[in-house]
This record gives structure tokens, sequence and C-alpha cells, in this order.
């Protein structure tokens, strides 16, 4: 069966665990990540789209630190450095194609990268809507390179 990606985005939620040990008490904080049916949004700029969809796991800055990194078994990529490593060309074809889920990002293993394409088109009126909050986003990730 193939496997598909459920419209989702992420909730971060610190669990408090207290553990006793030997007399002494331990508090560990737990992050979990949530996820849950995408919601109808209003985000139309790549800007608002970006802020509510990425960067809680690629950080603010695009930098790949956004506060679900620490719940993450890979760290998010540093997006603002697309360009440097693609010979110094932004390659919005493949951008588009990872943000929709065309093309794969890693061969094998267990991919935390989320694909988007289905929740665009699930919180947007239509597939062309959906496509369409996709290019901003692939423009909003160009202005952001260093
Ligand atoms: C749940 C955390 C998470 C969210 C949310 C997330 N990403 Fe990612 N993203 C990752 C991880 C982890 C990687 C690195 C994947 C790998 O190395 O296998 C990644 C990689 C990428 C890459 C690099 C792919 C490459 O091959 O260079 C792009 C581009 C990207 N993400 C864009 C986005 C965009 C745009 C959004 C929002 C629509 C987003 N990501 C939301 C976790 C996330």
């Amino acid at each position: 069966m193939k496997r598909v990606f459920r419209p989702y985005y992420l909730l971060l939620s610190a669990i408090l665990t207290m553990t006793v040990i030997a007399g002494s008490a331990v508090a560990q904080t737990k992050k979990v990540i949530k996820t849950e049916n995408a919601r109808p949004s209003s985000a139309w700029t790549g800007d608002q789209l970006y802020k509510e969809f990425c960067a809680a796991c690629h950080g603010a800055d695009g930098k790949g630190n956004g506060p679900a990194t620490s719940a993450l078994k890979n760290n998010p990529t540093d997006l603002t450095q697309i360009t440097r490593h693609n010979s110094s060309k932004y390659p919005d074809a493949k951008m588009h194609d990872i943000i929709l889920g065309t093309q794969a990002i890693a061969a094998h293993g267990n991919n935390e990268m989320p694909v988007w394409g289905d929740v665009f088109k699930s919180i947007s009126a239509n597939q062309t809507f959906g496509e369409m909050r996709v290019d901003m986003l692939v423009k909003y990730l160009q202005s952001i390179q260093r």
C-alpha cells in the first residue's frame, strides 16, 4: 500500500515528568510533537505561510533551529543556504517539488520533513490555490537566501 501523508500541522507540548530516584527528585522535560489535521488557513503570503507551517522546525530565521528541533532525529535543513549549496543558483523547480512532495528528500531512512502538497490543497479552496501557496513559499525561501 502506498504511504499517504495525512494533512497535519504541528503543535509542541511539554510534558513534565517527575521521577524520584533514591530520595532525590529529578525533574525532566520531554518534548513531544503532536500532529493534527490542518485547519483552513488565512495565510496568503509566503512570509505568513512560512511562519505558520515551517518555522516550528526550520526556525523563524530559516536557519534550522525552531522549537520542534529537539524532538526530531534529523536537524532541519538551513533554508538560507539552499542557493549556496546549489552552485549559486536557486533551484525553484526542485524546491517546488520538495515542498509539494513530488520529490523525496531522502532515498531511505525515516524522513521527518513533512510533505505539504496535500496540506496546502486541503487548506485551500481548490488545487490551484494550493499550488499558488506552494509558489509563494518557494519565492519566500528565495528571498531569505544568503
Ligand atoms: C516537522 C519538522 C519540519 C517542518 C514543520 C518542516 N520541515 Fe522542512 N525539513 C525538516 C527536516 C528534518 C529536514 C531535513 C530532512 C533530511 O535531511 O532528511 C527538512 C528539509 C527541508 C528542505 C531541504 C530539502 C533539501 O533536500 O535540500 C526544504 C526545502 C524544506 N525542508 C522546506 C520546508 C518548508 C517550506 C516547510 C513548511 C511548509 C517545512 N520544510 C516544514 C523538518 C521540517
